[in-house]
């Protein structure tokens, strides 16, 4: 049990990011000093839109210059702070190193800014923006769990270096969290693991997520011919960033949260832009075939591999969401504000 002095600051690593600048919003909202933890504090194109939202907000922003690969670099930006947001990590398709691009900044990272928090006396909590790749990696292995439902007990096994890397970084990196965390008692650690998230980005001209690049194909035309049936879940990114706060605040947050809405698929996630969009721009408007994936997909795209597309196209996907309504009273959006908002700022700022 952590009582937060809203009076303190508090850090958010990562801040330039997409998930990050809406809890960095919230935060700043609610009055509080947010020490921003970020590789290039001098590139403008990067912090315009924290500024902004700091100019106009009861609290204020401080940035601090760290790199997840430099030991220690996290250590001025702590001091004084009861309250570290641990966000920062790769997050991307395109890499061509997968240790040196996603392993190493992830969990070196990790072990980076939590041993920074072992030396800081300030620190109370620390909330490390985890994901539900470090539960599973292909909607097969949800119908392998106990009861065909992902839960909290629940760890991924099957991703490794070579088989969906970015999901194997989030694990060792959680796992390394939870180590480095049992070790000590002045600070508990929270950890928040979102489902694919989408919803409107506030920074949409510098935006490096995953997430972003999904959208993005939506409305590019990348996937006209259709979209396959690939299960998956999908959280707001509002609704993220809340799920951050709240697990930050509430004195008996605890453990690890699954944060995601809605149990779905890649069509029908489409699906919900039809109406509004369908007229103007390219939403998909059929289902492609897993066969005809089969045979094309590892051509088109590195990451539709046969055995990524056997195991998650086509196959349900499911996660059990209750812990963090229950605890954190997170109340999830519906998908289809989360696509329409998302698809809308992309369109106001011409990026399709
Ligand atoms: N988006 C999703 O669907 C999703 C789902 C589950 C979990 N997550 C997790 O959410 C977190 C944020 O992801 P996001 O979607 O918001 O992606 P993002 O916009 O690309 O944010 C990633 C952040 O990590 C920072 N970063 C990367 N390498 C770094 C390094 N070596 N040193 C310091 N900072 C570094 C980036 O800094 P720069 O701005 O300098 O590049 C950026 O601020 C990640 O932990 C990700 O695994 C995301």
């Amino acid at each position: 049990m952590k009582d937060i002095d809203k009076s303190k600051p508090v850090l958010v690593t990562g801040a330039t990011g997409y998930v990050a600048g809406w809890l960095v919003k919230r935060l700043l909202e609610e009055g509080i000093t947010v020490h921003a933890a970020v590789r290039t504090p001098e590139n403008k194109e990067k912090v315009a839109h924290l500024d902004q939202i700091a100019a106009n907000a009861p609290g204020s922003i401080k940035y601090f210059k760290s790199d997840l690969l430099e030991e220690g670099s996290y250590k001025e930006a702590m001091e004084n702070c009861e309250l570290v947001f641990h966000t920062a990590s790769p997050f991307t398709s395109n890499y061509k190193d997968p240790q040196k691009e996603l392993i190493d900044p992830a969990l070196k990272g990790t072990r980076n800014v939590l041993e920074t928090a072992n030396q800081v006396e300030s620190v109370k909590r620390v909330v490390v923006t985890s994901s539900c790749a470090a539960i599973y990696t292909d909607a097969t292995d949800v119908q392998n769990t106990p009861k065909g439902i992902l839960t909290e007990d629940i760890w991924n096994t099957t991703a490794s270096l070579d088989y969906q890397p970015y999901s194997y970084s989030k694990t060792v990196a959680e796992k390394a969290a939870w180590e480095i965390a049992e070790k000590q008692s002045r600070w508990d650690l929270v950890t928040i693991n979102p489902s694919l998230v989408m919803g409107p980005p506030l920074n949409s001209k510098s935006n490096t997520s995953e997430s972003f690049t999904i959208l993005k194909q939506i409305g590019d035309g990348s996937l006209k011919s259709g979209a396959p049936k690939m299960g998956f879940g999908l959280v707001d990114v509002r609704d993220v960033a809340d799920a951050h706060f709240q697990a930050g605040f509430v004195p008996s947050a605890e453990g690890r949260y699954i944060t995601s809405a809605h149990n779905t698929n890649m069509f029908e996630m489409t699906q919900t832009l039809r109406p509004k969009y369908g007229e103007n721009y390219p939403i998909p408007k059929s289902v492609v075939p897993k066969w005809l994936l089969m045979l094309v997909g590892p051509m088109v795209n590195k990451n539709f591999s046969r055995q990524f597309i056997r195991k998650n196209v086509g196959v349900e996907w499911k996660a059990d969401n209750s812990k963090i309504q229950r605890d954190l009273g997170i109340n999830f959006r519906p998908m289809q504000e989360t696509m329409e908002d998302s698809f809308q700022v992309l369109v106001d700022n011409k990026v399709i």
